[in-house]
């Protein structure tokens, strides 16, 4: 079974081409980034574990049904994937939120660690990493292998678009973990961008070109 799930939801397929215009202006890319954020976690979290409990509506006694597993964190790699944090958070508003700083190295593409900051308890939650793009696949390699250090067991990874060559790195080195997409693209450019993509995320989401 592939580590990749990619949701064919026709408001995700909808809202990606937006993203993916070079018109689409920093607000309404931040603005429709969010969205996706919360749509994705609909799907994302559909093999949550739930449980009976006896409750009381204003009219009878019945059994009702909550969630029943690990809590969650949100673990956004800086900058890009902050993008995607409010609309988890809209929908699983007790989650944590811990962050990861990499960057990539422009020459050498390889992703270097500057900041990492977790909830105590992260080893006991399941971990939505948020990632918009899974291009050459380093950082998110890096990302999980910090995290299991940590003895996270239980990851999954939201991205809006990865490219074939980032998600067959990733699962080389880490075949436990499930990335969920939007978008699918063949191919990374000769400086490792997704092509065609969407460009820079992190520029695009902060207005930073
Ligand atoms: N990071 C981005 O923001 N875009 C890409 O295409 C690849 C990495």
């Amino acid at each position: 079974m592939s580590i990749l799930t990619q949701l064919d939801h026709p408001l995700l397929q909808h809202k990606l081409s937006i993203l993916r215009r070079k018109d689409t202006g920093t607000r309404e890319f931040r603005q429709i980034t969010r969205e996706i954020g919360m749509l994705m976690t609909y799907e994302i979290t559909r093999d949550f574990p739930l449980a009976p409990v006896e409750i009381e509506t204003p009219i009878a006694k019945t059994t009702a049904y909550e969630l029943s597993g690990k809590k969650v964190a949100i673990v956004p790699i800086l900058r890009a994937g902050l993008g995607m944090v409010d609309g988890v958070l809209e929908v699983i508003p007790t989650a944590k939120v811990g962050h990861i700083g990499l960057y990539r190295n422009e020459k050498t593409l390889q992703p270097v660690t500057y900041y990492y900051k977790m909830p105590k308890d992260i080893d006991k939650r399941t971990v939505i990493i948020t990632e918009p793009m899974l291009a050459t696949g380093g950082s998110l390699i890096d990302a999980v292998t910090m995290l299991k250090k940590d003895n996270v067991k239980d990851i999954k990874i939201m991205c809006l678009v990865v490219a074939e060559p980032g998600v067959k790195a990733l699962e080389a080195v880490h075949p436990d973990v499930h990335v969920y997409c939007v978008g699918y693209d063949k191919e990374l450019n000769d400086i490792g961008y997704i092509t065609p993509g969407l460009g820079d995320a992190g520029d695009r989401l902060f207005g930073t070109k």
